[in-house]
């Protein structure tokens, strides 16, 4: 079963052509390792599939149980945070708005997993970039999303943090059998946890393959340097 599929996408900015004949299929329970060079269309792609972006040409397809927005979580590029309040109002704001249930509980243990239990009631603006990266992270789980889509997820973050992240992944998927979309350049953190690899190069997707476990360590290093 397809969760999003997306099928000869074509995006351009002015003349210039960022996405050319884009195809990517991700199925239910994927950890979806998205790789690919600076400016090769990885952010532009998952601007598509949460609809921020609308492709020229082409459609992304997406399974019926994702048509409600609420159950994609999305991770950014840029933190959606509201640096003038604290990180527990930002996670109570996003609660509200998503009508969560529970949600004192659920924002509590999160906040206890991403380790700013303690600072909870600091504002925003007073944190470094892991720490907003890692209140982020804490929003997109806690609407317990069916699809999670992580642009650059373990960039900024600690080793302790990078740590925390993977194995949450990986307890998520095996769990609740969450699909994950992971953009990322960190070969050796995707190694650990992608079921299926994608590379984009030039705003397209050179190769799709599934990964089989064990893993040779080099194994993606090698499939991704093919693709350059
Ligand atoms: N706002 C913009 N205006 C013009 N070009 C852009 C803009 N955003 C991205 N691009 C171009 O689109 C291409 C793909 O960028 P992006 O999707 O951000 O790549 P990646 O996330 O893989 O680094 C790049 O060539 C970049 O220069
Ligand atoms: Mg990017």
């Amino acid at each position: 079963m397809k969760n999003v599929k997306a099928g000869k996408i074509y995006f351009y900015l002015g003349k210039k052509c960022i996405l050319n004949d884009l195809n990517m299929n991700v199925e239910e329970g994927n950890i979806y390792g998205f790789l690919g060079a600076n400016g090769s269309g990885k952010t532009t792609t998952i601007r598509i599939i949460s609809e921020v972006f609308k492709p020229n040409i082409g459609k992304i397809i997406k399974n019926s149980k994702i048509q409600d927005k609420k159950k994609i979580g999305y991770l950014f590029h840029r933190d959606s945070l509201y640096e003038s309040l604290s990180a527990l109002d930002n996670l109570e704001l996003f609660a509200k708005l998503y009508n969560i249930n529970n949600k004192d509980q659920k924002i509590s243990q999160l906040l206890k997993e991403v380790k700013l239990f303690d600072v909870k009631n600091d504002k925003v603006s007073t944190f470094s970039q892991g720490m907003k990266k890692r209140l982020s992270l804490s929003r997109v789980f806690l609407n317990n999303p069916y699809l999670a889509v992580l642009d650059e997820p373990f960039s900024g973050l600690d080793i302790e943090a990078k740590e925390w992240l993977i194995n949450y992944i990986l307890d998520r998927n095996k769990t609740e059998n969450m699909t994950f979309i992971i953009s990322s350049h960190d070969i050796y953190e995707l190694s650990k946890i992608c079921t299926k690899i994608g590379i984009i190069s030039k705003g397209h997707i050179v190769k799709e393959q599934k990964i089989d476990y064990p893993l040779e360590p080099t194994y993606i290093e090698k499939l991704y340097k093919e693709c350059q």
